[in-house]
């Protein structure tokens, strides 16, 4: 078992990287920044491209069929009291007296006094709803106000019926959604961990009632293998049930996919049993009837609802925290992200041994990009162990070398990230060769 304090990176390390190759900023960073929302980069852009990606391809599955939604940020108040969010999205709140700084209360041991200036002066718990209010138009009032939305959940369930009438789908099917979601959270923290402005990407599986228990556990069982297939360490993933008293106000039962991080065993992905909760609040406030006939028993029922809910900026981090190595290559030491070949930003980078030779990379560059793969050319002077440990360090599965040789043999030197083996690939075979290594996504490739 391996323990928070021997997995090595410090958030700072990841944080300082991040900012040093381009995956993450903080938003408004030459401003000062803002607390709890951050920029994605080029790379952090591509790379999260291919977690949805991944995660999209995962939810297919043999009970039925997976349509996607984008459904708007903002919605109207009457979906959010009708969700339980205005009445119950909240956190409680507690401020030192002192120093005036503010804290959640769960989530600090208020008996050792203040975090900030030691003071044990606290004002009483108040509750903090954690909704972005707005308003929509110029006019204030109960008509015109909106919430940015906290979860994408909800646009799915208020848009069940859409789905069902426009759609050649029939329960058993789930609707996904990957998109942004907001959380005027107290106390933002562990960079994309806690965010103010984040992203989700959730399933709602809808299913016949007396089904869920069994699809709440294949659920279960094919997120976890999700995890496993982008190639996180099985060793740092969990599965936690909620006790009772922790479970949301919607949910019947919800487990969570919990990651080792240095900071503790936390949170990635909720997987929740919603039964019937959100189509009959929906149902009720709205006085659209969202039940669903059944052509066998001819009646009408409720369908039940599994949720598979994960951060992808949460997972973003997770992958960081895992693929993060230091070793020492041929006497020098080297920083690299043993990410997933399906999931690294950038495939292969092409490298001219010397730069008289661009040009026949630069060909290889295009014909690389037309067969839709996402790579670099690296035709700056360093020498090539610089080049690679560059590459490393933002985690690019493959180093593609054309050297003198190539012009006779017609063959590239492939360099293996994790490995740092070398071999020789005939540059007629390369693309199929890269592709392979993308549908196996295999780590260690
Ligand atoms: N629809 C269910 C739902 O929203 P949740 O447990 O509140 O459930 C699901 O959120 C996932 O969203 C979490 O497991 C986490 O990965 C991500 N998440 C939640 N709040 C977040 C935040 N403030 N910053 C980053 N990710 C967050």
């Amino acid at each position: 078992m391996i323990k928070p304090s021997e997995t090595s990176v410090s958030l700072e390390t990841l944080v300082s990287l991040c900012k040093r190759r381009g995956f993450v900023f903080p938003a408004a960073d030459i401003y000062g920044g803002i607390n709890g929302v951050y920029d994605f980069g080029p790379l952090g852009t591509l790379m999260k491209k291919n977690i949805r990606k991944a995660w999209l391809t995962s939810l297919e599955n043999k009970w039925g069929s997976v349509v996607e939604l984008e459904g708007s940020l903002l919605a109207p108040e009457a979906v959010w009291k009708a969700s339980g969010h205005v009445e119950g999205f909240h956190d409680p709140m507690i401020d030192c007296k002192n120093c005036k700084h503010r804290y959640r209360a769960d989530d600090t041991d208020l008996s050792k006094g203040c975090p900030h200036c030691g003071k044990n002066d606290w004002t009483e718990v108040r509750n903090f709803n954690m909704m972005f209010k707005t308003q929509l138009g110029a006019l204030e009032g109960a008509s015109s106000t909106c919430y940015l939305r906290p979860e994408t959940a909800q646009a799915i369930f208020v848009n069940f019926k859409n789905v069902l009438s426009t759609c050649r789908v029939k329960v058993p099917f789930g609707i996904a959604q990957a998109g942004k979601s907001f959380r005027n959270e107290i106390t933002p923290k562990q960079f994309l961990f806690r965010m103010r402005e984040f992203e989700q990407m959730e399933i709602e599986w809808f299913c016949k009632p007396e089904t869920s228990n069994d699809f709440l556990q294949q659920w279960i069982d094919h997120r976890l293998a999700f995890y496993k297939a982008i190639g996180i360490s099985s060793e740092k993933i969990r599965v936690r049930e909620h006790t009772k008293d922790e479970l949301a106000h919607y949910a019947a039962r919800c487990v969570d996919v919990e990651y080792l991080f240095p900071f503790g065993w936390k949170e990635i992905e909720g997987i929740a049993h919603r039964g019937a909760f959100d189509l009959t609040q929906h149902s009720n406030h709205s006085g659209k009837d969202l039940a669903v006939f059944d052509e066998e028993t001819k009646e009408s029922y409720m369908p039940h609802v599994v949720e598979a809910s994960v951060g992808t900026d949460r997972l973003f981090l997770t992958l960081l925290y895992d693929s993060y190595f230091e070793d020492e290559v041929e006497g020098e030491k080297r920083i690299v992200l043993k990410i997933d070949p399906t999931i690294a930003p950038i495939t292969a980078a092409f490298m001219p041994l010397v730069k008289k030779l661009s040009e026949p990379v630069e060909k290889l560059y295009h014909a690389a990009k037309r067969a839709g793969l996402s790579v670099q050319v690296d035709d700056s002077g360093a020498s090539i162990g610089k080049r690679y440990r560059r590459q490393d360090e933002i985690g690019t599965p493959f180093c593609i070398t054309y050297d003198f040789e190539s012009e006779q043999d017609h063959c590239v030197t492939v360099r293996h990230r994790d490995t740092t083996k070398q071999e020789r690939i005939a540059i007629e075979k390369l693309m199929d060769y890269l592709h392979s290594h993308l549908t196996k996504g295999t780590r260690n490739a």
